[in-house]
């Protein structure tokens, strides 16, 4: 079978509408709190890719049940400290960073063994940012110099902790959160903005006590633990970190149109939107509506010609920190220069985002000049490629492998792309949805 997949024209114009797959850091917060629910819980249209699916299995090691029925998963959730299993027990989190850090954080109150592992990009990734403040509530916890495996082991004597957390990291954010349940007391995490749906589900969805508050540049959020909530039923919306290639694609393409219905536009996940506005993109969103809690909404998106590079403003790092390697490409094709500064973050992703995209830019004949937090991106609008293009050695990162098929289907050039097969951490139907526009791939 061939190891690469083939794009060699260019995608002809459409006028489509779509449905994107469930949020993925929706999905993973649902398995893990619905895990700890009392009682039963059902979600529709969970997202079904391996990095979920990941979820699933190993919260069925730690004792849980979860049932594939029809049209939802439904999940026993074992309350608060109710996992049950083995000591030394091994959970592979596969490729996901949210799901092996938030898990941590859920183990606090399980007073067994637990080794966490994971696929060869997970175990290059950074640990302590969670170790650090889990170790405050008294969890035991162990990685092989910050990294994976992890070792787990919670306590019955938990204690509260004030915490500041100042990457803007939702995953540490979160791991805090998912442990605070189990605390008595009051938690207090002081943070750098990132995105809030953890907070939204506890207040919303477990209907426990949760103080949020923004200030200037930080947000506070306090909780009171060790209170049992029941299991709850939900929907996720689509995600709107896979949303992001088909918007640009349709920006990038000819003559062009699509409607994306029913997208998680909650404000912390937006930067995406106001970056491509402020890029004098044609996109509109129409419908917000309220979901327990989180912002949904329809997208229209157009083929734009006169894209216009950005000073992207730092406040708009963590809106979009999943989105900013097809934004990267967006520029690519702008009249004028990008800068994006502070986004040293990017480095440390499923790959090196930054490295990665300033390779891939080159490679393109994108002039770029990457710094260890910043990249600058020299755009051309006239970019129409003509040569070969291989992309291989990015580490399996899924958003690499979709940026670089948006690039193949709007630029180009006949692309060779490797690692089909790491569309499954977050898009699995990725492929059909672009062939559903009329994309050419082989
Ligand atoms: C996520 C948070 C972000 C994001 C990741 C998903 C989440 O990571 O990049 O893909 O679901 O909490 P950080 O919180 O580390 O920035």
């Amino acid at each position: 079978m061939k190891k690469y997949l083939s794009i060699n024209s260019l995608i002809p114009s459409f006028n489509k509408k779509l449905n994107i797959p469930g949020d993925k850091s929706l999905s993973i917060r649902w398995i893990l709190l619905a895990s700890k629910a009392l009682g039963k819980s059902r979600v529709f249209n969970l997202l079904e890719s391996e990095d979920v699916m990941n979820a699933i299995i190993s919260m069925r090691k730690l004792g849980v049940k979860i049932i594939k029925k029809e049209k939802y998963y439904e999940v026993n959730g074992v309350g608060l400290n109710g996992f049950e299993h083995k000591d030394n027990i091994i959970i592979n989190a596969g490729n996901s960073g949210t799901f092996a850090r938030l898990l941590c954080g859920a183990l606090a109150g399980d007073v067994k063994n637990v080794k966490i592992v994971g696929d060869n990009s997970l175990s290059k990734r950074d640990f302590s940012r969670v170790v650090k403040p889990l170790k405050l509530f008294g969890i035991n916890i162990k990685t092989r110099r910050d990294k994976l495996p992890v070792i787990v082991k919670g306590s019955k004597y938990l204690r509260p902790i004030y915490y500041k957390e100042e990457k803007g990291s939702a995953q540490v954010k979160s791991a805090i959160l998912l442990a605070s349940l189990s605390a008595p007391g009051q938690t207090v995490i002081k943070t750098k903005p990132s995105r809030t749906h953890t907070e939204i589900m506890i207040k919303n969805c477990l209907k426990i006590p949760i103080k949020l508050k923004k200030n200037k540049s930080f947000d506070i959020i306090k909780i009171n633990g060790q209170q049992h909530f029941k299991g709850f039923d939900y929907e996720i919306p689509g995600d709107i970190s896979s949303a992001a290639f088909f918007i640009v694609l349709t920006i990038l393409a000819n003559k062009s149109r699509l409607i994306i219905k029913n997208v998680n536009f909650n404000k912390s996940r937006v930067g995406i939107f106001e970056i491509l506005k402020k890029m004098k993109a044609k996109i509109k969103v129409s419908n917000l509506r309220n979901y327990r809690g989180e912002r949904l909404a329809d997208i229209l998106v157009k083929s734009s010609k006169n894209l216009k590079g950005i000073k992207c403003p730092r406040s708009l790092n963590t809106k979009s920190i999943d989105e900013f390697l097809i934004i990267f490409l967006a520029c690519a094709k702008a009249k004028g220069v990008s800068e994006f500064t502070g986004i040293k973050e990017l480095r440390q992703k499923e790959s090196d985002r930054l490295k990665i995209a300033a390779k891939f830019l080159k490679s393109i004949g994108i002039k770029v000049d990457e710094k260890f937090d910043s990249l600058k991106i020299y755009g051309n609008p006239d970019i129409s490629l003509k040569k070969t293009i291989i992309v291989k050695n990015f580490l399996k990162d899924h958003r690499v492998f979709m940026m670089s098929c948006v690039a193949a289907l709007t630029l180009g050039g006949c692309f060779k792309i490797y690692d089909k097969s790491s569309i499954n951490s977050s898009f699995p139907n990725f492929l059909v949805l672009l062939k559903k526009l009329g994309a050419k791939i082989k």
